[in-house]
């Protein structure tokens, strides 16, 4: 069995206490954490930015796995590194062609990071084929990113064997939205191999159980 890695996300955390948050989701097992970056241009809502990651990434060792759902991420990506990002996750529908998104990844790497590329439901996975060697991660988006607590598009999860298959061997592939106990089953089967969590893991009463459920 390959190892499944959980990333849960901060979004479904209480902010109030938010060191407590991401030290109890590592004392269960995560080794990951998800921040959600929103700008209120590219999605619908407004989030978390960098002062937020740069406060988490005093507090823990933990790879903090920066999901930016913003527009121009290009701009954005010194101060996400600056502040402690291991891994930054941009948006495909965020570039306006093919030239600006190997910019984008060619700049994370240049700081020694990692990139990852994601997709909303409604592209097709053969938009991302051109990346695929180029990336550590593609995260698969099962709801339409803006919020927490949706429900899981099972459609979308078909993207993951059709990735899959033309991806290399190290490729990261990460899901993200509506994921609980049965569509994590469901996403590991056709081959996802991480995992991001919020209302799942935060809304349950044990955070450990609901990782281990998730493996
Ligand atoms: C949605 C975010 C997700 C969100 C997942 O825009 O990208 O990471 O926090 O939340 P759940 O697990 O509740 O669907
Ligand atoms: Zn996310």
């Amino acid at each position: 069995m390959n190892e499944i890695i959980i990333s849960p996300s901060i979004l479904s955390a209480d902010f109030m206490n938010l060191k407590h948050e991401i030290l109890a989701v590592q004392a269960a097992g995560a080794e990951w954490v998800h921040i959600d970056v929103m700008d209120g241009h590219f999605v619908p809502n407004i989030s978390i930015g960098v002062p937020v990651v740069k406060s988490v990434r005093k507090k823990t060792e933990m790879f903090l796995d920066t999901h930016l759902m913003i527009e121009n991420p290009y701009k954005y990506i010194e101060p996400f590194v600056n502040a402690g990002a291991d891994l930054i996750t941009f948006h495909l529908e965020a570039c306006k062609n093919g030239e600006e998104v190997f910019e984008i990844i060619k700049k994370i790497k240049s700081f020694g990071k990692k990139a990852g590329i994601s997709i909303k439901p409604k592209t097709e996975a053969k938009e991302i084929f051109p990346y695929l060697n180029y990336v550590d991660l593609v995260l698969v988006m099962t709801v339409e990113p803006g919020f927490g607590g949706q429900e899981f598009m099972h459609d979308c999860a078909m993207k993951i064997p059709l990735i899959k298959e033309k991806a290399p061997e190290s490729l990261i592939i990460q899901v993200d939205g509506g994921i609980n106990n049965l569509t994590a089953k469901i996403c590991r089967s056709l081959g996802a191999n991480s995992l991001v969590a919020g209302s799942y893991i935060y809304s349950s009463s044990d955070y450990a159980k609901a990782i281990e459920s998730l493996k």
